[in-house]
């Protein structure tokens, strides 16, 4: 910018600053240096002042003076002043450039911060998001291996069962068509021997013709209820389906209750808890079928360990008057176009306190080995994020809780 200033001898300033020394002309004297410069040519000034504003010899600026009207106005005295001038000018002009450079600075730094505020919100939400499928990962490979389990015994089970109710359907034949030719024998063969008879008397014979039907009518039965039980296993085992796709919630709670059967019976300590389904007319959803099955089962088994506390310190008897109850009930609710699913206990409840939390990861109230804290967390992931639905739950201490889960439809 100096060099282009035409209201400034260019060829003084110029040599200022690249020899870093005052130019003092005071008789407007023809140095011949600078003879042919323009301005000073048109201005024609009698005195001149040109100094370098060095910083620790640092070139920062020029002091420029000039006097039109008297010769030898720059006096020794004077220029000591001028000099003083300089120097002082200099410390200002650094001082200005230094809290320049600072406010960009403290500028750069906040920046900075609030980069630093970002990248931590960030990994703070990443570990929050690692945490979460960490503990998914967990819960679900637990699930997995209880699906693979039951759905290789329901496999395994599957062969043997239908050779044995296929069977069964002939042996009903055969023992019908022997005992009529045993009959035939009887009334035909009116003088049978001495060891025949005595061979009839001790088998009981007649018992033995009325009960054979009803001993194989009970194994059909029982051929029955395997075959629910294999089926049901293979429900609950239903792997994770990549889309939704229909399926019969009634069904899923059933394929639970039975996986969970073992912990519902009686033992030596309480009676069976009594399980009431009041099971409305629903239509089939659409969802994960695993991952609903792994929320009733979370459900259900946390109901059992609460029937369970509060059952410590009574006596068997007590228990059967007070029975363990779970009361599961489904129904649509049209208004909002979604079904509810209500699993209620009246095991020993939740205190205010409890209640604020039961949904946190890793949070629980039981001993080390019995719980996992991860049950609730993960049923309402998989209720809200999978299914869009809500699980909700109202309880008091004392007296029982109960979840409803309810999906869209
Ligand atoms: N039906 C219930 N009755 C009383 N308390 C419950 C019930 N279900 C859950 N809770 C409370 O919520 C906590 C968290 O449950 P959950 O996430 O399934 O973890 P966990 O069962 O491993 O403790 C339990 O420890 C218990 O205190
Ligand atoms: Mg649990």
């Amino acid at each position: 910018s100096l060099d282009n200033a035409d209201n400034l001898p260019g060829s003084i300033v110029r040599t200022v600053q690249h020899t870093q020394k005052t130019i003092i002309l005071n008789h407007g004297d023809k140095d011949t240096r600078f003879a042919s410069d323009t301005y000073l040519i048109q201005q024609q000034p009698k005195s001149l002042f040109c100094s370098p504003i060095l910083n620790q010899g640092q070139f920062i600026g020029i002091l420029y003076l000039e006097n039109n009207l008297s010769a030898g106005a720059f006096t020794q005295e004077r220029v000591e002043v001028l000099n003083l001038v300089c120097s002082q000018a200099a410390i200002s002009i650094e001082n200005a450039r230094l809290y320049e450079q600072s406010q960009n600075y403290a500028k750069k730094l906040e920046c900075t911060v609030q980069e630093l505020q970002q990248t931590q919100q960030q990994l703070q939400k990443s570990f929050e998001e690692l945490k979460q499928a960490q503990l998914q990962v967990v819960q679900s490979e637990k699930m997995a291996s209880i699906g693979q389990l039951t759905a290789g015994i329901a496999h395994e089970i599957n062969n043997p069962l239908s050779f044995i109710s296929g069977n069964l359907t002939f042996t009903d034949d055969y023992i019908q068509n022997i005992i009529e030719l045993l009959e035939l024998y009887q009334t035909e063969w009116l003088s049978p021997s001495e060891k025949i008879l005595n061979k009839v008397e001790d088998i009981e014979l007649d018992y033995l013709i009325e009960d054979l039907p009803k001993s194989i009518n009970s194994m059909k039965q029982g051929m029955k209820r395997i075959t629910e039980i294999s089926k049901s296993m293979r429900t609950f085992s239903r792997g994770d389906t990549v889309a939704k796709v229909p399926f019969n919630i009634h069904e899923g709670i059933d394929s639970t209750l039975l996986i969970l059967k073992h912990r519902l019976k009686a033992s030596v300590t309480r009676p069976e808890i009594e399980v009431v389904k009041n099971y409305g007319n629903l239509p089939e959803v659409n969802c994960y079928p695993g991952q609903l099955n792994q929320v009733f089962m979370n459900l259900i088994a946390n109901a059992i360990d609460a029937l369970e506390e509060s059952n410590l310190g009574k006596t068997f008897e007590e228990i059967e008057t007070a029975p363990n109850q779970i009361i599961l009930t489904t129904e649509i609710d049209s208004e909002n176009q979604q079904i509810i699913i209500r699993i209620k206990d009246n095991g020993m409840g939740m205190s205010e306190s409890v209640k604020e939390k039961v949904f946190e990861h890793l949070f629980t109230t039981k001993g080390v080995g019995k719980g996992t804290g991860l049950g609730l967390s993960i049923s309402r992931q998989i209720v809200e994020e999978k299914h869009r639905g809500k699980l909700t739950l109202t309880s008091a201490l004392g007296e029982g809780t109960e979840f409803a889960i309810a999906l869209p439809l």
